[in-house]
This record gives structure tokens, sequence and C-alpha cells, in this order.
């Protein structure tokens, strides 16, 4: 796109590799160059092309930072080291003594960061079942800042209504947060919906190849926009300027991957609900997930994130994961190839272990992260693995 142009009147799709990217000014170099600099030369003391320390500013970070904000509808895009650096930025515009209302099946590094780095910092955290209106405003207080959304959750794809949820926070004097990391700005627009901040951990779709790690935070509230870029360079969690190259490479083919991935997994969800190893199935876009009308209200397709609870628990899980051919066993999502991974051992150990049963993270549990092969060839893997 040309300087000047008006990045939010086009589609997602074209957004997706135009948006931020502007020809090298001094080559015209059709990719943003990689600033690899830590500092810039200023003309006289004070004389400088805006760019004086790279922690500040990158023209490389920038770019990104546009492009994503343009995906996600945001006036503000701010770029972080990681997904859990983006939190940690959110919650340092806080103070102590204000409440937080959280969904309760939130990434375990998300609770993690929450109970123990924040809490005692004196940041009271309410954890509820954010698909349960009244339990979300029964459990908001006079204190409460903001009400922190993951919808869907990981792991279990709960669904959270951002349109009321927001409305609710809105007319309390609290701000809306949506972890959009699990649906990506091309299948699910938190801002429009009503929420004031959406965040991503850019590792998982956004990147979409499984081989750079950060993380994301837009808005276009401009009082918490000033909070959160003051924290961005004063607490200094940025990401280098390759990690921000390789997340915009992930970002311009992002319309054609989740395509992909939601055709896929919703292929894997139909076939697995009638598979006799399996106990129990839940994908968003499966008529008995308990939210599927909201979800088709909310999202503009079912992702690429299954889970499902395989009969014979944990010697069965485990003996069906070592079988697999093509999905990896390994944390993570996201990335175009598939991954697969038992929750209750590997992502959400961090969550006490009352708390992981009362949630359904059970022995049996398992969460699939459906990448973009030919999915015959992985209904053919999973088939032979929980055969065997
Ligand atoms: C929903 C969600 N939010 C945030 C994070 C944290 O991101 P990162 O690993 O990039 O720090 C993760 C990581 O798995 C996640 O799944």
């Amino acid at each position: 796109m040309k300087a000047g142009t008006k990045d939010s009147s086009f589609h997602a799709d074209t957004l997706a590799i135009h948006a931020g990217q502007r020809p090298d000014p001094t080559t015209g170099a059709i990719m943003t160059p990689v600033y690899q600099t830590s500092t810039y030369v200023q003309d006289g003391p004070g004389e400088h092309k805006g760019y004086e320390y790279a922690r500040t500013h990158n023209p490389t970070r920038e770019a990104l930072e546009k492009n994503i904000a343009a995906l996600e509808g945001a006036k503000y895009g701010v770029a972080f080291a990681s997904g859990c650096a983006a939190m940690a930025n959110v919650m340092h515009c806080f103070e102590a003594g204000d409440h937080f209302v959280v969904s309760d099946d939130v990434y375990g590094g998300t609770y993690r960061i929450f109970t123990k780095n924040f809490a005692k910092l004196g940041l009271n955290f309410t954890f509820v079942d954010t698909t349960k209106l009244d339990a979300v405003e029964r459990a908001m207080t006079p204190k409460t800042k903001l009400v922190w959304l993951e919808t869907p959750t990981n792991p279990m794809l709960k669904i959270a209504d951002i349109r009321r949820i927001s409305e609710m926070a809105r007319k309390k004097g609290a701000l809306s947060l949506v972890d959009n990391t699990f649906m990506s700005p091309y299948l699910q627009r938190p801002l429009d919906l009503g929420a004031d901040i959406t965040l991503h951990s850019t590792t998982k779709y956004l990147g979409g190849h499984s081989d750079v790690v950060g993380g994301f935070v837009g808005t276009s509230d401009e009082a918490f926009f000033q909070k959160i870029k003051f924290n961005q360079n004063s607490i200094g969690a940025v990401p280098g300027p390759w990690d921000c190259f390789l997340t915009m490479r992930g970002t311009k083919t992002l319309a054609v991957r989740m395509q992909r991935h939601s055709e896929n997994a919703q292929t894997i969800a139909e076939w697995l609900t009638k598979h006799p190893q399996i106990e129990k199935i839940t994908y968003p876009g499966l008529p008995t997930h308990p939210q599927f009308d909201l979800a088709k209200s909310q999202m503009k397709g079912s992702g690429g994130m299954l889970t499902f609870v395989v009969k014979g628990g944990l010697p069965k899980a485990s003996s069906f994961l070592k079988r697999l051919e093509i999905f990896a066993c390994a944390e993570s999502l996201g990335g175009v190839e598939s991954l697969i991974e038992h929750p209750a051992i590997m992502t959400h150990a961090g969550i006490p272990a009352d708390m992981r049963k009362q949630l359904g993270i059970d022995d049996g549990f398992i969460r699939v992260s459906v990448g973009i092969e030919y999915v015959e060839d992985l209904k053919k893997d999973l088939d032979q693995a929980l055969k065997a």
C-alpha cells in the first residue's frame, strides 16, 4: 500500500498482507527491513528522525504493531517479547488493591502470572465461569478494574459472550480484555464486539509457523494505550526485530491458514464424534457445543483447536500420543503443523489438581491444534493410533 493509504478501508485478507507495510524508503525493498540496531545516529543533540534508542522505537516492530492493530480494528498496537510479557505489561497498568474478574479456564501461564506474580503485589483476582453472565456480575466489586476473558478458553473451549460482558464491565466502570490467541483477529475481533483491549500470544496463529515467540496488545482506548505504551518502554519486554519480521511473515498468510485450520478441525471433529474410542469431543463448530449459537454470533469460524476424551484414561491417552506419526506431542498451538498434548501433564500442570478436576481436565483429556496438512492423512493418523 502506498504511504497515506487508509488501511482500515480494506478487507482482512488484504490488510493481513499490506497493513503497516511500506516499501523501504531508501531502496524500495518491498519487505520491511530487519532494523537490527540498538541505537540511531543523531545529526546533533536531540536532532533525530523520531528514533533514539531501540527499546523505545524500532521500525520493524512498528510495522508489526500497525499490521496486527489493523487486523484487530484497533487504533493502537503494542508488541511484546511474549504473550506472558504482554499480560505482565497489562497488569502493570493497575495498582495494589485493584480487583480483576478472570475466566476460570484461562491458559495455565495466565493463572500462574496472576496468582504467583501479581497477587503478591496486592492485585486481587476472582476466577469465574465466564459462560455464566450472572456469575460475572456477582464477582464484580466496586474495586473491579478489568474483566479478563479468554474465549474460547484454553483448554475447555468455553465461550464467553464478549458483547454482554463488555457492556456489563463498562456500566460498572471497568475495562474488558479478551485474550484472542485461539481465534486470531481473522476469526474474532473483540473490539468490534465492545471489548476495550485485545491480547495475543503471537507465538500461536499470528506467527503461525512455530518458529517465534511474541505477544501483542491492541486497544482504541487512548488512556489505556498511554499507560501500556509507557510500560513497553519502561519495563522493556520488547520483541527483537527478527522476531517482528518473522511474525509479520506469518500474518501475511493468516487468512488462508485460518480458513484451512477451521475446515480441517471441523472435519476431524465431526469424524471423531462417531469414533468408538472417543468418550467426548468438544469443538465450537459442533452443534453439541454448549455455546454453539453464541460462537456463531461472535466468531467468523470455529478455529483449529479441539479437545476430546479417550476411553481408557491415562494409559490409553499416553499410548495413543506415543503412536501418532503426523501429530507431534508438544505444547503450543497455532502452527501449520498439527500438535497434540495432554493438558493435565503438560500445559496445565500449573493449575491446582482440584481446579483441573472441576474444569474437566482429567486423565483421558487431550488437546489438539489441528494443522493445515491434508485432512485425510490427519484422520488416518489419529485412527491408527486410537485403534492400536
Ligand atoms: C491463550 C494463551 N494466552 C497466552 C499465552 C502465553 O503466550 P506466550 O507463550 O507467547 O508467552 C498462551 C500460551 O500458550 C496461550 O495459549
